[in-house]
């Protein structure tokens, strides 16, 4: 992306500039943390399957919707409903996205942190270790205390860096080429699974739903996770569509979002599933469990050492291209509505999103005992954003394009530069139409009243 003077919008230089951009955006903790740990909590294919079905059913028309916003109106979330129409308060749905973002990089940081931390443990040999207490000893010392909330603030003032900076074109570079050796090393682990006694427990724990496990809950939490991987509902892939060029295909850029997303997801569930059941580990285990578990599986590899910090480098990489795309929501609303300059918009933003980050940081020790509705401030800051926020977010948006917005201009943006058919452009608009807000508000009403 080349970022042009103070509050000039900036274009993606090539389409596979915006691919890898999005891409970037999407693939981080939410496949490799959040998607394991949801899935360990909701009875592994029975999350799954929902997860999947989702993904198709209400991202990708969703990605599409929100990139033709984007690309249609050249503006940040509140641009884009009020360009398209300005006489109704549809723009309100901007602070829910901003609301989210900001929730998000809180606790988001604090995990992003403790790769770093993981990533130094593996470079001193710390992380070489054979037995389950060990690897939740570990856990426990690195993230209770005072010492996550360090982690967090390097891992914000980075971030902070880097978008003060305009270096994100130097993260960019870094992230096309990151990107697929992170890949790589996941197929390498994935290999390594192969080898492992748990690995047919595991494999059918992920891929064998046994739908009587089907919840408000697991729906809930499967179309949490599915926004949340596919940084929907918010408005960030709003505001890269709005970086697009005309040459853009937007619906093959979508699919190829959502695929590749969801095949990171499901590579670091082969992983870490094998690896659950042959070390005796619980799947329930929650946010802990990646960590737990990935120390076992590197302690297992000849060159141990070097895998894991090779990986943890690349996941704080991940970590660090996603949250520089969520930043992007509220720095964008702040330059483009109120007119502040790039600079007061990102210090403005870090300071919130630190003092959300403080908070979380603290709720695994000395904050643990402080709780709303049962939570701490780390979970109820994920479940709010995720499972409320976002797809109240999408609920919005496919309401607005299926039924406010003249069908044209989606078609316009599908079709431009694109030899997309008829029939997709029908699907796409029965799909936001019905499918996602009908599915979304019912799997809302459905869980009301239900926390966990
Ligand atoms: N999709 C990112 C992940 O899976 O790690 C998280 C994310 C990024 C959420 C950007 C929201 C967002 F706006």
């Amino acid at each position: 992306m080349s970022q042009t003077g103070n509050n000039e919008r900036a274009v993606f230089a090539t389409r596979f500039g915006a691919i890898a951009t999005t891409v970037g955006s999407a693939v981080g903790l939410g496949n490799i943390w959040r998607f394991p740990y949801e899935a360990g909590i909701h009875g592994g294919g029975a999350f799954m399957i929902c997860y999947v079905a989702f993904v198709f059913l209400i991202g990708i028309p969703l990605l599409c919707a929100e990139f033709a916003m984007g690309r249609g109106t050249r503006s940040n979330i509140f641009g884009a409903y009020k360009k398209l129409r300005p006489t109704h308060n549809w723009h309100l749905a901007g602070y829910i996205g901003i609301l989210a973002s900001l929730l998000i990089l809180s606790f988001y940081s604090v995990v992003a942190g403790w790769t770093v931390e993981y990533f130094i443990s593996s470079v001193f040999g710390n992380l070489n270790f054979s037995d389950a207490e060990a690897g939740h000893r570990l856990f426990m010392e690195l993230t209770t205390g005072w010492r996550p909330l360090e982690w967090t603030i390097v891992f914000l003032a980075l971030n902070f860096l880097i978008l003060i900076g305009g270096v994100t074109k130097g993260i960019e570079r870094a992230s096309n080429i990151l990107m697929p050796l992170l890949f790589v090393i996941l197929i390498a682990f994935c290999i390594n699974s192969f080898t492992l006694p748990g690995f047919g427990e595991g494999i059918s724990f992920l891929f064998h739903p046994d739908f009587s496990k089907i919840t408000p809950s697991v729906l809930l939490g499967a179309l949490g996770q599915a926004f949340f991987s596919l940084s929907l509902g918010l408005g960030c892939m709003m505001t890269y569509g709005s970086y697009f060029k005309s040459d853009n295909r937007i619906a093959r850029t979508a699919t190829t979002t959502a695929v590749l997303d969801s095949l990171v997801a499901v590579l670091a569930g082969v992983i870490i599933f094998p690896a659950v059941f042959s070390f005796g580990l619980s799947p329930e285990a929650g946010p802990a469990l990646v960590f737990e578990v990935l120390p076992f599986i590197f302690s297992h590899l000849v060159g141990g050492g070097v895998w894991s910090a090779l990986f943890f480098l690349l996941l704080f990489l991940a970590s660090l291209t996603s949250t520089v795309s969520m930043s992007e929501i509220s720095i964008t609303y702040f330059c483009e509505e109120k007119k502040w300059s790039r600079r007061k918009a990102t210090i403005v933003s870090s300071l919130i999103a630190l003092a959300g980050g403080v908070l979380c940081a603290l709720s695994f020790g000395p904050l643990s005992h402080m709780k709303i509705f049962g939570m701490t401030a780390f979970s109820l800051f994920d479940y709010v954003s995720s499972n409320i926020c976002l797809p109240v977010g999408g609920f919005v948006c496919s309401i607005f394009v299926g039924w406010f917005v003249d069908v044209r201009f989606l078609r316009g943006q599908i079709k431009m530069h694109s030899t997309a058919g008829r029939f997709v452009l029908r699907l796409l608009v029965f799909c936001l139409r019905w499918i996602c807000p009908m599915a979304i508000l019912l799997i809302l009403l459905n869980s009301v009243g239900f926390i966990g």
